[in-house]
């Protein structure tokens, strides 16, 4: 699947913008501020229903309009998807019909982004990582969704009687609910982690001759069972008004050679090592579901050296992904195949020939 079209309006400094996109490689090249990060944006929203840097979607309407629209065409198999988002709420249309929801634009694109923050997924907290398994987790275990719906609801409910200072029985009343999703989450987790360990060695090794190890942890102190981690926790449980111990919690610790990366590489070998995790992680996704992956970089020689930006965009382009790559002119990245090039300029994308 790869998205044909792309088609906005109001959308930051873009009044009204389209594009038809090559299915393997796009280059969008224009000067500062001329909107590239935010047509990856858009399209990043498309897939996720969320923006990768504004916390709240109404940030990307333009300034002085009432609503943004991103609407985009995929092929194989079509889907059209449209997102008009307004300062009262977002509205997901997909194929015309109103009423489409995130886990359906995430079904029909599966997007991911490389950005100068990539190192943020080995150096920032356990929340991106969790995201970034789960992104996987979700596209190749079709029991997951419905395992993490049952358990955040269960979770939700044992969190408000927590906070209302319930019962032990109200409070417990949630549990097997609770016990259920989380075992499907965890499985579902604990298998996806083991089939991509080797492919993510094979980009690993690639970009940094190193070897890379995830070290699961489920979230809840490794040995004992959930069901006695939110026994013996729930003085404490109540005590912050919220469950300490489940798949929520789950960390995804990442060692190279043996030794937590967070603590170990430069910050160039930060963004090679999360590159290579999400490049690892589209592949499996691609070869698993059959649905080629949409992969968005934006600025990829920021931090890095010829040798290991050249390196980089060969794994981009190798990746099988449909790629779209911001740059401050086209010719700049050494790319060795067949690209489509978009300038943008005064809220304008034209097509480079
Ligand atoms: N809600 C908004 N309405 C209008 N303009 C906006 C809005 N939000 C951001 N902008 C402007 O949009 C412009 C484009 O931002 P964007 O980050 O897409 O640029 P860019 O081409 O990626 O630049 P750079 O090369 O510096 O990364 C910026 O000048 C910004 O000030
Ligand atoms: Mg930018």
């Amino acid at each position: 699947m790869a998205l044909e079209r792309l088609r906005l309006e109001s959308f930051r400094c873009l009044p009204s913008a389209e594009l038809a996109a090559h299915p393997s490689l796009n280059i969008i090249a224009g000067g500062n501020g001329t909107g590239k990060t935010s047509l990856l944006e858009a399209i990043y929203i498309l897939g996720r229903g969320r923006s990768f840097r504004a916390p709240r979607l109404s940030g990307v309407i333009a300034d002085g309009q009432d609503a943004a629209v991103v609407f985009g065409e995929i092929t194989d198999p079509d889907a059209r998807l449209g997102i008009q988002i307004a300062r009262s709420g977002t509205e997901i249309r997909i194929n015309g019909e109103s009423g489409g929801t995130v886990s359906q634009l995430a079904e029909a694109l599966p997007v991911q982004l490389i950005d100068p923050n990539v190192h943020e997924l080995v150096q920032g907290g356990p929340g991106e990582r969790r995201r970034f398994l789960d992104w996987g987790v979700f596209h190749v275990k079709h029991d997951f969704l419905d395992g993490w719906r049952r358990f955040r609801r269960a979770l939700q409910q044992r969190n408000a009687a927590l906070r209302q200072g319930a019962s032990a029985e109200a409070v417990a009343a949630w549990e097997p609910d609770l016990l259920a999703g989380a075992a499907i989450v965890d499985q579902s987790r604990r298998d996806y982690i083991s089939e991509i360990s080797p492919i993510l060695q094979r980009y690993a090794s690639k970009f940094l001759e190193m070897t890379v190890k995830l070290n699961y942890r489920p979230g809840w102190s490794d040995g004992a069972g959930l069901a006695e981690a939110l026994a013996v926790g729930a003085d404490r449980d109540r005590a912050y008004g919220a469950t300490q111990s489940g798949p929520h919690r789950a960390e995804l610790e990442i060692l190279m050679d043996g030794i937590p990366a967070r603590h170990r590489l430069s910050r160039g070998q930060h963004k090679l090592l999360g590159s290579a995790l999400i490049l690892g992680q589209s592949d499996w996704v691609q070869q698993v579901s059959g649905k080629q992956s949409v992969l968005l970089v934006d600025e990829p020689a920021a931090e890095l050296d010829a040798e290991h930006l050249a390196a980089l965009l060969n794994g981009v382009t190798e990746s099988g992904a449909q790629v779209f790559i911001t740059a401050l002119k086209t010719g700049a990245l050494p790319v060795r195949v067949d690209y489509q090039g978009f300038h943008v300029e005064r809220g304008e994308v034209s097509v480079l020939v």
